[in-house]
């Protein structure tokens, strides 16, 4: 019998029949964190959350709810950019939170670490170091984001220079498909061409095509020695051409690159308290290196930087003197974010281009942007060499923030977002589209592009049950005029 359609509130009842109390909450109180995403952009309603605690209750839930056609949202550590595993408004979804599914499997250096949905990323860190070994993958959100968001987000960080994204980092997947069969690809295969890599497909998925349960991932050994850098540059193109001399002189050493522009660094100081500057010396650009060896890293990195400054790549550095400095260093550049929406209301566009152009891409684009929204305040800070930036446009002190960011913000957003697709490259280089930018997908999009993302969505989920509203869209757009 064909159940779809006759779903009903009472029907919960067989939800919570296979998990069990622990792993089934209608209480408001308990859901209410979890019905809107950690900056409060995204409200929704939800019936329940159901935490399953291992593949098999996931594979029932998914089962049961494909068949009576009910919408889950898939949530680990709720720190989506872009409202990823925040349900709608209309209540019809469950929240299907893997948190309870979190342990570790298996720990070995070389065969990787098989880590479920659920594993905190921070956790994962603290595993591998029993082991001499490390997951080279850290973000600000590390002590909440969770193995099944950062795999579904292909989520990126301060060192993908080095190790890539979770794209390159994820060996093996274990997933359960939008009808509750189990797909196992756990094994962490160095060759296999058997047809369509469903593991990449599910990479970056968004919950959309089903849910990931566990994956295996790459671990690489344990930082030996590692030396900290503030350099003061000109430009985004002294500071790439930087990071092309370091590289050529010492290959894989430079492991995270990240470029700050001076205002920026200036925001952070006036509101993050004891923060201080690393150089007494001006400069209109900043870019914070580690650089890591097997020994003297802090001398290799200092006579790096003392030839680079010869040649006028580096107007002047400091090298962290210990690990706290170290700390305070990154402390500067990781509260960026921070410190910007204290400064006023803004919009934040995590984008790319091609690496080469990003420099010329990000000086056109600023003044693109101030020239038609002149009350706006532009930077763009971050993974210079990776070809991603995150180009803020702020308002005005003062500004109300909700209606700055439905009219000049909306306006500028919108600019931006043309001004990178007309440069050939992404909307999203790290933080996804979740609904925040499922619309602008689907417009700036190549339509050739989106015609293949709905025909997957439609093969895996035709029900539509997954992450419903978020990344693609089973129908296609309505046409403009
Ligand atoms: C970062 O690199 O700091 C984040 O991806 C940017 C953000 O929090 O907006
Ligand atoms: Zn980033």
């Amino acid at each position: 019998m064909d159940r779809k359609h006759q779903y009903q509130p009472s029907d919960l009842d067989s939800f919570r029949a296979i998990l069990g109390p622990k792993g089934f909450s209608d209480d408001p109180h308990e859901m209410a964190p979890w019905l809107q995403d950690w900056r409060g952009l995204y409200h929704g309603k939800a019936r329940a959350i159901l935490s399953p605690s291992s593949t098999q209750e996931v594979s029932a839930i998914v089962a049961e709810a494909c068949a009576a056609g009910v919408p889950l949202v898939p949530q680990g550590g709720n720190t989506s950019m872009v409202g990823g595993a925040t349900p709608d408004e209309s209540g019809a979804a469950v929240i299907l939170s893997l948190r309870r599914l979190n342990r570790i499997r298996s720990l070995d250096a070389d065969q990787g670490v098989v880590a479920e949905a659920g594993v905190i990323l921070s956790h994962l860190h603290d595993v591998a170091e029993t082991i001499g070994s490390r997951f080279p993958l850290s973000l600000g959100a590390k002590g909440s984001a969770t193995v099944g968001g950062l795999v579904s987000t292909n989520a990126g960080g301060t060192q993908v220079l080095r190790f890539g994204t979770m794209r390159n980092l994820v060996l093996g997947l274990e997933a359960v498909l939008p009808d509750g069969k189990v797909f196992n690809g756990l094994a962490p295969l160095k060759k296999d061409n058997r047809g369509y890599d469903l593991t990449q497909l599910l990479i970056g998925a968004e919950g959309t095509l089903g849910v990931v349960t566990a994956a295996t991932l790459r671990l690489v050994p344990a930082v030996a020695d590692r030396a900290v850098a503030w350099a003061g540059v000109e430009s985004p193109a002294m500071a790439l051409a930087l990071l092309r001399a370091l590289e050529a002189q010492s290959g894989p050493a430079v492991e995270s690159f990240e470029l700050i522009p001076d205002d920026a660094l200036h925001v952070v100081l006036k509101h993050i308290p004891g923060t201080r500057a690393p150089l007494s010396t001006q400069h209109r650009w900043h870019v914070l290196i580690d650089y890591v060896a097997e020994a003297g890293a802090q001398a290799a990195l200092q006579a790096l930087l003392e030839a680079a400054m010869q040649g006028d790549l580096v107007q002047d550095a400091a090298i962290a003197t210990s690990l706290s400095q170290a700390d305070a260093f990154w402390r500067l550049r990781e509260s960026i974010s921070e410190a910007e929406r204290a400064e006023a209301p803004l919009l934040s566009h995590d984008i790319s281009v091609s690496v080469e152009h990003m420099p010329a891409f990000m000086e056109q684009a600023a003044l693109a942007i101030r020239s038609r929204f002149p009350s706006v305040s532009v930077t763009a800070y971050g993974h210079l060499g990776d070809g991603n930036v995150h180009l803020h446009v702020r308002g005005q002190r003062g500004d109300d923030a909700a209606s700055w960011r439905q009219s000049t913000g909306k306006a500028a957003s919108d600019f931006v977002y043309t001004l990178v697709s007309d440069a050939g490259g992404s909307i999203s280089a790290e933080h996804g589209i979740g609904q925040m930018k499922r619309d602008t997908l689907e417009l700036l999009s190549d339509p050739v592009r989106m015609q293949v993302l709905r025909s997957i969505k439609n093969a895996l989920d035709p029900a539509g049950i997954m992450n419903p509203g978020k990344l693609v869209s089973l129908a296609p757009a309505p046409q403009k005029p």
